[in-house]
């Protein structure tokens, strides 16, 4: 599947506090693409990849997935789209902490009352090393153990994109702290 980021626009408030975020960006994105966004602080990142993950509507232009336009849909849909077909890294890994690793990670296929590929799981947690932690709680676990699961969280419904955020900030004020 193609995604098609068609002439999207984003302009954000009215009158002097207008702010174009995003004049007229385009892309397509092939299968088994690696496309890393990179640019200065304020200059549209997270605005485009609300926009194609579907988070945010643009003020003009079309996010195609394959033929599905996916700002047209209503919300059930477009959540139902979601959560069918994009995974989420997001640099909080927001698990849920009454539920355990395994619950967490399957809380995409619980939402829509689908069976786990018990096969899949296993392979998929053995790989990322969290096989032997799937009944523990998100507090039992170390950051990088917790990170696994979102990441885990996120390939289970086996997506077409999955979408990964990393703030550099953050690792900037880290080496800054050192000096
Ligand atoms: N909700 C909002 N209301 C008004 N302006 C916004 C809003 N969100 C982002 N902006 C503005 O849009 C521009 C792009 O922001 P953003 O996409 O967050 O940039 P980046 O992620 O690249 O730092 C910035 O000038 C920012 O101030
Ligand atoms: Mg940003």
């Amino acid at each position: 599947m193609q995604i098609q980021v068609k002439d999207i626009s984003k302009i954000y408030g009215t009158g002097e506090n207008r702010v174009v975020a995003l004049n007229s960006a385009a892309m397509t994105i092939h299968e088994g693409d690696f496309i890393s966004i990179m640019g200065p602080s304020g200059s549209g990142k997270s605005t485009l990849l609300h926009i194609i993950s579907g988070l945010d509507a643009p003020t003009s232009g079309q996010v195609l997935y394959g033929d599905t336009d996916i700002h047209k849909g209503n919300d059930k849909e477009l959540s139902a789209f979601r959560r069918q077909k994009m995974g989420f890294i997001f640099q909080q890994f927001n698990l849920l902490p009454v539920l355990s690793a395994r619950e967490n990670i399957l809380m995409p296929l619980l939402l829509d009352k689908r069976q786990p590929d018990e096969t899949y799981l296993r392979e998929m947690t053995g790989f990322l090393g969290i096989d032997t932690r799937l009944t523990h709680l998100p507090h039992e676990l170390s950051g990088g153990q917790q990170q696994r699961v979102a990441i885990a969280r996120a390939l289970i419904a086996k997506p077409a994109i999955i979408f990964a955020t990393s703030q550099r900030a953050i690792l900037t004020a880290k080496a800054a702290a050192k000096w």
